[in-house]
């Protein structure tokens, strides 16, 4: 039988990014888009164009950059809208697509859009004419779908593919759906829409995690009829999350016996680097346990388990671990390492990057060298994270002392370079105190740079093994006139690895400040 090819639709970058604490900038975004092109992902959705400038450039520039998947940019049922989205994924040509959504259940109707079912239909046919009026490809969800009253949903399904939509998608919005129910519906749309059943229209789904069902409900929908599958890498999404990429593609070809003619394109031995990417990326970290990713999915702690294992993999494996990308890493590099190695190492995890940062990236890696052993992959990564989110420096960490203990007064003694464009570079010290080592090293950058920002989180991971393995730090800033601003830094000390996220999110929000005063002072 041939098999039924299921589209992978990512939207790490867009419903993914709408997580709270997990915004990334625009050199992050590029990273995480051409991993998801190696990974094979059908479709990207690289973000909301009419949200924000930053938007709008990140879609534009995913779309310019990045080769294989289709790209698109979502749009309200506003014109405003669908056109920002046509201008950003208009350098995909004929790979852009235009994803156009309005909400369709009671609840929204009547209590957030305050509007009936006829002048919904309206504005939905009306959105994906004007989407069509500049691409081909242009997908509608009705928002809240998996809550609107079924027939009204067919009714939407058929006239908006009659406008010109292509694809239509089915949203669990608020994760409400059960996957014998949701099926059932997919079935119906399947069944009274024709071009659905023709194979004209694609039937899509996107499911949330509120009642960890996302995954469940998705393939219960391929099981009735879904072509596309909408999800993120690591589940990552608004509130609980969406449905993960990695299990739903690790289900599909786990069990092909339960999924008889379904496949889809992804390549499953760039899963784990793909989902290391986006955790540190986006700084939101993956449970031990998450299945196919978490570090312990393939760890088999009970004698029972490692004897079964031993004796055949199978009795307690039921994906083989290196066809999801675990256990590849090579040879980590030392300090005897050379510049021409470190760029091929670079090279070789995926990162495109120019002789300027290698360079960048080599000095750190050389201060790494001279404190711990090997240098891992993981290192390299977070090297590389720490290199891409940075902003100019205004500040740059030049000289940290701490004496703690349990016996003493934390105090820090820090040394910063304020880097004033043309002019040589100027060092001011200051010494602080605090509860503990950190805070006083943070209490020192405040006074230094006069800026009082309130750490409202702050977490401390080791990126590799080994006593002497690099700390990284993420920190969420709050600073009085912005919204969290996030900072990384790493280092073998995690006091130092502290103060660099810091300072990291210091200098973003003077960065920051000074773009917008640069923007309100154009014409
Ligand atoms: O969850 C949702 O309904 C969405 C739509 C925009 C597809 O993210
Ligand atoms: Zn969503």
């Amino acid at each position: 039988m041939k098999a039924r090819r299921i589209i992978i639709f990512d939207t790490t970058l867009r419903d993914g990014e709408q997580c709270p604490g997990a915004s990334m900038n625009l050199r992050e975004k590029l990273e995480v888009a051409r991993q998801l092109a190696r990974l094979r992902v059908d479709v990207i959705e690289a973000g909301f164009p009419v949200i924000s400038d930053g938007d709008f450039q990140a879609v534009q520039a995913v779309a310019r950059e990045v080769r294989g998947p289709t790209i698109a940019g979502l749009a309200r049922c506003v014109a405003k809208d669908i056109d920002a989205a046509a201008a950003a994924v208009k350098p995909a040509g004929r790979r852009g697509r235009i994803h156009v959504f309005l909400a369709t259940s009671k609840i929204h109707r009547e209590f957030k859009l305050g509007k009936a079912q006829d002048e919904i239909l309206r504005l939905a046919v009306e959105g994906v004419r004007r989407a069509r009026s500049y691409i081909e490809d242009v997908e509608f969800s009705p928002e809240d779908g998996s809550r609107t009253e079924p027939e009204f949903l067919v009714q939407v399904c058929r006239a908006v593919v009659a406008a010109g939509a292509t694809t239509v998608n089915i949203p669990d919005t608020v994760g409400w759906a059960m996957p014998d129910q949701f099926g059932e519906l997919i079935q119906r749309l399947h069944d009274e829409v024709p071009e659905f059943s023709s194979g004209s229209a694609v039937i899509s789904v996107h499911c949330h995690n509120d009642l960890g069902l996302a995954v469940a409900n998705s393939l219960a929908a391929v099981r009735h009829g879904a072509r596309q599958v909408e999800c993120t890498v690591n589940g990552i999404g608004e509130r609980a999350g969406n449905a993960a990429l990695e299990e739903i593609a690790m289900a599909l070809k786990t069990r092909k016996d339960f999924f008889a003619a379904c496949a889809c394109g992804i390549n499953t031995r760039e899963i784990v680097k793909s989902s290391r990417l986006v955790s540190r990326m986006s700084s939101l970290l993956v449970q031990r346990n998450k299945a196919v990713v978490g570090e312990n999915a393939f760890a088999h702690a009970s004698g029972i388990h490692q004897d079964g294992v031993l004796k055949k993999r199978e009795c307690y494996e039921i994906m083989n671990p290196v066809s999801v990308g675990w256990g590849k890493s090579q040879l980590p590099l030392t300090k005897h390492s050379g510049h021409a190695a470190l760029a091929a190492r670079l090279k070789h995890l995926g990162f495109r990057l120019s002789d300027s940062d290698v360079d960048a990236i080599f000095k750190r890696f050389k201060e790494i060298g001279d404190k711990k052993k090997f240098v891992y992959d993981d290192d390299l990564t977070a090297l590389v994270g720490g290199h891409i989110t940075e902003v100019p420096e205004t500040w740059s960490l030049d000289y940290l002392h701490v004496t703690s203990g349990n016996q003493t007064v934390p105090t820090a003694t820090v040394r910063l370079k304020r880097l004033q464009g043309k002019k040589p570079p100027e060092l001011l010290q200051e010494a602080g105190i605090g509860d503990g080592p950190v805070d006083a090293a943070l209490k020192a950058i405040d006074r230094l740079t006069q800026t009082r920002g309130r750490l409202l989180e702050y977490t401390l991971r080791a990126v590799s093994q080994g006593k002497d393995a690099l700390g990284e730090v993420s920190v969420k800033v709050k600073f009085a006139d912005r919204d969290l601003v996030p900072g990384k830094g790493a280092s073998t000390d995690v006091i130092e690895a502290s103060a660099r996220a810091y300072l990291n999110a210091v200098n973003r929000y003077l960065f920051c400040g000074q773009s917008k005063r640069a923007h309100s002072a154009q014409p």
